[in-house]
């Protein structure tokens, strides 16, 4: 019998971390480290305790991802962001195994009015982008075959997102306001498991790759589609429409946020054949599955 390929996932307890760990479990050996296991602040423990098993993929999915704490908390996001990466690319290296490291859309400025390609260039605006931005440098310059993989918007059942807020707030009041002016994609962490398993064993997959569901939108239209699901499957909502608000209204926000971060897949759709589905349909389908 052949044995089962072994994927060691760090971030194991985050929202994309721990759909990868439950998604894989059938096909897959998974070995998850969630925080208290394996602390992206420490490397010698990580040296330590990744040393000591043997594994062929190595998924980084944590990281400090709060973007308005990173503006305070400079070099603590650098640490986590930029600095730990390097040393899970370099302990990956010296196994033979194969590393893949989840970056960001943030490390776009947000200019740029088409999809980004991978050879746009990365100008941040904010210290969590400027730290994933250099977590991404520094992982390929000390392990020329890994694979970093720049998502958008993450949406799934293991950790609330933006989406959970917006229907939470839609099931609890009769109004509800979303950014209108901020467009990007959003990414299902069940389709993002799919997804990145044909580049397991691509040889050609190295360097930075985008990847995230089809389409475009801005907060508010991603919000209307969810409560539109919502109708759609009998989930009584007190608020029928999403209202607009604009990105210069948030007085809540610290950091800068790209305006459009569009991440464009066709190097992705070039490598696999595969081609994401639309946002739409990956929402659609996570609705319906939360009232299963
Ligand atoms: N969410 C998005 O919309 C989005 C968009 C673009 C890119 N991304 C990228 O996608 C990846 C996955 O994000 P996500 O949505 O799954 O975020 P998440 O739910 O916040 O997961 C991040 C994980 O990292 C862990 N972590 C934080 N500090 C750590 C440390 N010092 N040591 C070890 N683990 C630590 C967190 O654990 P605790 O919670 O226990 O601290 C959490 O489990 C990240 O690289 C993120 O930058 C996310």
């Amino acid at each position: 019998m052949q044995t089962k390929r072994r994927i060691v996932i760090v971030g194991a307890g985050g929202r994309l971390g721990a759909a990868l760990a439950r998604e894989y479990a059938d096909d897959y050996d998974v070995v998850g480290f969630n925080h208290a296991q394996l602390d992206l602040g420490q490397p010698e423990q990580m040296r330590q305790r990744l040393a000591a098993i043997e594994f062929d993929v190595l998924i980084n999915t944590a990281a400090q991802t709060n973007v308005d704490r990173c503006e305070t908390e400079r070099e603590e996001a650098f640490a986590l962001n930029a600095e730990a990466p390097r040393v899970l690319a370099e302990i990956c290296r010296a196994k033979g195994a194969r590393f893949i490291h989840i970056s960001t859309d943030y490390v776009f400025d947000g200019e740029k009015r088409e999809p980004y390609t991978e050879e746009d260039e990365a100008r941040p605006i904010s210290v969590y982008g400027a730290s994933k931005r250099e977590g991404e440098r520094l992982a390929l310059a000390a392990n020329d075959r890994a694979l970093i993989v720049r998502v958008s918007w993450v949406f799934g059942p293991d950790r609330p997102s933006f989406i959970d807020w917006a229907m939470k707030q839609a099931r609890e009041h009769e109004e509800v306001k979303a950014i209108s002016d901020k467009v990007a994609t959003p990414t299902y962490t069940l389709d993002l498991a799919q997804l990145l398993k044909p580049l397991f064993a691509e040889a050609n997959a190295t360097g930075l790759l985008h990847l995230a569901n089809g389409g475009e939108c801005s907060w508010q239209e991603y919000a209307q589609w969810a409560l539109d699901c919502c109708r759609a499957e009998g989930i009584p909502m007190k608020a029928r429409d999403v209202g607009a608000t604009r990105l210069e209204e948030m007085k809540s926000f610290i950091a800068k946020r790209p305006v459009c971060s569009v991440l464009g897949t066709e190097k992705y759709r070039g490598l696999t054949g595969v081609t994401p589905r639309s946002w739409r349909d990956a929402v659609a389908e996570y609705v319906r599955e939360s009232v299963r």
